[in-house]
């Protein structure tokens, strides 16, 4: 049955990206890429990443185990428009996906079509709808929410996410783009519940898997008697 996931990479105060870039100049050269370069620097060392970008060499361990997990398991996937457009050159004619990508912007954009099995559709009527359109070309397995922060935080505000799993680097950065923030749409006497399913170690980052649960009322516990 068709799963909605997402995966972030986060430092230990919870950032998946430095400061957000919006000014004049490189992206490359903004703390917003140091930021996230430093959480995803596992990723990059996994001989599974590698051989999804082309790239040949990196580390055959449990990290590179997950990441080929991940990718196994994903259909289709549902990106924000500024992670689409930061990886248009880098992923190059094939990119890593090999499943149709559903963009969420508020910019329409004729699809793209690339090698390997991937396309680009710009959504422009919502994470929902994009959701939905990822879940119908997923064949099946799952539908892989796979960023930024502002997509996945807007997927589980929405109760649509099944499954999160945060790939927890030992860094703090101290600030950035935080991606559980107040833009939750919880009001103070509410959260969201996850159960952890799996709990994986390794010097260079924790994975940590979580069922969704939902939407639940703060309560006292036998203490507010
Ligand atoms: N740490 C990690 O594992 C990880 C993973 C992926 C990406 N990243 C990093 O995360 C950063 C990008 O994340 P981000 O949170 O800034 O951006 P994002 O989620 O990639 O994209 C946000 C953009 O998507 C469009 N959008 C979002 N919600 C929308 C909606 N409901 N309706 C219409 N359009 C909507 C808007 O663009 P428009 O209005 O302009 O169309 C918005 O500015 C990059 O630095 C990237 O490298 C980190």
């Amino acid at each position: 049955m068709t799963k909605v996931t997402a995966q972030l990479s986060v430092s230990l105060d919870g950032f998946y990206a430095g400061p957000r870039h919006d000014g004049n100049g490189d992206w490359i050269t903004s703390a917003e890429s140091h930021g996230f370069y430093r959480v995803t620097r596992w990723a990059t060392e996994a001989m599974a990443w590698r051989e999804r970008q082309g790239i040949t060499g990196g580390r055959r361990d449990v990290n590179s185990e997950i990441i080929a997990e991940s990718f196994g398991a994903a259909g289709a996937y549902v990106m924000g428009r500024r992670m689409a457009d930061g990886g248009e050159v880098p992923w190059g004619d094939e990119p890593p996906f090999r499943a149709p990508v559903f963009v969420v912007t508020h910019r329409p954009r004729e699809r793209v079509v690339r090698q390997g099995g991937t396309s680009f559709t710009y959504v422009t009527d919502g994470v929902a709808s994009a959701v939905a359109q990822a879940r119908a070309a997923a064949g099946g397995k799952d539908v892989a929410v796979a960023g930024g922060g502002s997509l996945v935080r807007q997927v589980l505000r929405a109760g649509l996410l099944d499954e999160l799993e945060l790939h927890v680097a030992p860094v703090v950065l101290g600030t950035g783009m935080r991606l559980l923030d107040a833009d939750l749409g919880l009001d103070e006497f509410e959260a969201i519940e996850l159960t952890p399913t799996r709990v994986v170690p390794d010097p260079q980052v924790t994975h940590i898997r979580y069922a969704v649960t939902g939407r639940a009322p703060l309560t006292l516990d036998s203490r507010g008697r």
